[in-house]
C-alpha cells in the first residue's frame, strides 16, 4: 500500500546535477514514487552504467533538460521548457555543485594563504550564484503558484571545518595538501540561502530546507578513509542511497510543517 504521505503522483521536480551520483539517486526515487522528474545538468546524457535510471529516462519519468545553473538565461529556458511539458515544478533539489577533486593541482589544494581568487571564483559561481538562480527561476514560478517544496543541499564542510588531520596522510606522502576553504564556504551560505528564502516565500506555500550530507563512499584512497571513518561515530561513509530517504521526507507532505529547517544526515559527525 502506498503512502499518501510520500505519494509524488503527477508531481513536477526538478533535480539539479541529477546526471551526478547523488542527483540519479533523488531522480529514480521520486519517479519510482510517481514524479516526473527534470534533470537539469550540464551533462546531457546518462553515465553509463546505472540502469535503474537508464530505464527510467526510457521510461520518460525522467527527462534531461540540459543547462549550466549558472546562466540565469539558459536556466530560464530550460525551466520553460519543463513547464510546457509538465507544468510549473512542485519540487526543487538544489544538487547541483562542485568542489576541488583531490587530484587537482596542489594550487588549488593547497595552503589557505595561497588559495587562488580563481577557484573560489568557479566554485561559488556554481554552488552560490547557481543555486540562487534555481530559486529565483523555478521557486518564483512556485511562489506564483502558490505552493511548493526546496531543498538546498549542504555538507558537514558548510557547518564545521574539515578535519585536515584526515588529509594528513598527503602531507606525510610529501604534499602541502589542505582540504581548500572554497567548498566549505558555499556550503555555509547554503544555510542561510534556506533561511532567507523559507520566510520570504513561507506566506507564498513554498517551503525552503537544507539537507546537509557527509561523505558519500566512492572507492576513495585506503588512507583517507581509515582516518575518516574513525572520526565518524556510525564507523563508516554513507551509501548513496542513504540521502534518498531524508531527501523524500523533506519534499513530501510529511513536512508541511517543516521549513527553515536543517536535517543533518551525517552519520553523527557533527554530534561531538
Ligand atoms: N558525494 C558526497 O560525498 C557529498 C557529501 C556531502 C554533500 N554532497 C553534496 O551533494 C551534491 C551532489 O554531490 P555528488 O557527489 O552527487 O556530485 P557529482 O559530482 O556526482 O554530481 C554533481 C552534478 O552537478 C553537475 N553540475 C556541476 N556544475 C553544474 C552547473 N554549472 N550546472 C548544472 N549542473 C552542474 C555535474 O555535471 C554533476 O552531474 C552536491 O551538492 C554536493 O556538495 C555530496
Amino acid at each position: 500500500m502506498s503512502d499518501p504521505l510520500f505519494d509524488f503522483t503527477d508531481r513536477v521536480a526538478v533535480v539539479t546535477g541529477g546526471m551526478g551520483k547523488l542527483g540519479r539517486a533523488y531522480a529514480c526515487a521520486l519517479a519510482e514514487r510517481g514524479a516526473r522528474v527534470a534533470v537539469v545538468d550540464t551533462i546531457a546524457d546518462a553515465p553509463a552504467g546505472d540502469a535503474a535510471f537508464v530505464a527510467h529516462l526510457a521510461a520518460g519519468r525522467v527527462a534531461a533538460f540540459p543547462a549550466d545553473i549558472t546562466d540565469r538565461g539558459a536556466l530560464e529556458q530550460a525551466v520553460d521548457a519543463v513547464t510546457a511539458a509538465w507544468g510549473v515544478p512542485h519540487i526543487l533539489v538544489n544538487n547541483a555543485a562542485i568542489d576541488a577533486p583531490p587530484d587537482a593541482p596542489l594550487s588549488e589544494n593547497g595552503p589557505f594563504e595561497t588559495y587562488p581568487a580563481e577557484s573560489l571564483d568557479r566554485i561559488l559561481d556554481v554552488n552560490v550564484k547557481g543555486a540562487v538562480h534555481c530559486c529565483q527561476v523555478v521557486g518564483g514560478r512556485m511562489a506564483r503558484a502558490g505552493r511548493g517544496a526546496i531543498v538546498n543541499i549542504s555538507s558537514i564542510y558548510g557547518l564545521l571545518s574539515p578535519v585536515q588531520d584526515i588529509y594528513g596522510y598527503r602531507r606525510r606522502g610529501g604534499e602541502d595538501f589542505y582540504k581548500p576553504v572554497g567548498y566549505s564556504v558555499s556550503k555555509s551560505a547554503i544555510l542561510n540561502l534556506t533561511r532567507y528564502l523559507a520566510t520570504y516565500w513561507a506566506r507564498a506555500g513554498v517551503r525552503v530546507n537544507t539537507l546537509t550530507l557527509a561523505g558519500v563512499f566512492d572507492d576513495q584512497h585506503p588512507e583517507f578513509l581509515k582516518a575518516y571513518c574513525e572520526r565518524m561515530p556510525l564507523g563508516r561513509m554513507a551509501r548513496r542511497e542513504e540521502a534518498v530517504g531524508p531527501l523524500l521526507f523533506l519534499v513530501s507532505d510529511a513536512a508541511s510543517y517543516v521549513t527553515g529547517a536543517n536535517l543533518v544526515a551525517d552519520g553523527g559527525w557533527t554530534a561531538w
